[in-house]
């Protein structure tokens, strides 16, 4: 087996972190995080998690530094680990079955994200060449930056296919608390999501 090889490993740090696709509940996976990016809830929902109308937000990983776009400054730039992206990486079944995931994640990530290659550096000290999805600015869904308390309202109000997006940014800070790895961005809007909730 070869552990660069891209086509076999699959970076998740949205929904993969906590729940696998159909296909990988029995696959291998490792925790692990790549560095040069952060988790951002900047991407539109308008189906798994919100409507045209009302769209969700979900994550998707911007660049850090170099000719990105908007200033880092601040406090975002402040902690060390800023530019580092927990997940957990999932070997892909070999054979046709690794096709046909491939070929359906294709067709879900086609509005709008890219496939990109990225260095997973796991916990188990390996450091494997996987590939992942990113949403960029340029699509129709793209919503970008905003204040934490609209981004948190517009979770707090937004469902679609897979249920309501509060769930999707809950599960998510969870998952990531629970492996030790907690996300300041993802854990900030939850506070704040639950802060709409408790005085509603
Ligand atoms: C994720 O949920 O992290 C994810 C899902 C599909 C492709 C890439 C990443």
């Amino acid at each position: 087996e070869s552990e660069s090889d891209a086509t076999r490993w699959l970076f998740g740090y949205g929904s993969l972190v906590w729940k696998p696709e159909p296909g990988l509940e029995d696959a291998e996976s490792v925790v692990g995080w790549v560095s040069g990016w952060r988790r951002r809830f900047h991407q539109g929902s308008t189906d798994h998690r919100g409507t045209a109308e009302a769209p969700g937000r979900v994550v998707t990983l911007e660049p850090v530094g170099g000719s990105g776009t908007g200033a880092v400054g601040g406090a975002d730039a402040a902690a060390d680990d800023e530019d580092r992206v927990w997940g957990r990486a999932y070997a892909l079944p070999d054979g046709p079955q690794r096709d046909e995931l491939r070929a359906r994640l294709d067709h879900r990530e086609k509005d709008g994200y890219a496939l990109i290659t990225v260095d997973v550096h796991a916990e188990d000290g390996r450091i494997l060449q996987a590939c992942t999805y990113i949403a960029t600015p340029d699509n129709p869904s793209y919503l970008g930056p905003a204040p934490v308390a609209l981004m948190a309202a517009q979770i707090a109000s937004a469902a679609g296919e897979s249920g309501p997006n509060i769930e999707y940014l809950l599960r998510l800070d969870e998952a990531l608390a629970a492996l030790g790895k907690p996300d300041p961005h993802v854990a900030t809007l939850a506070a704040a999501v639950h802060d709409i909730r408790s005085s509603a």
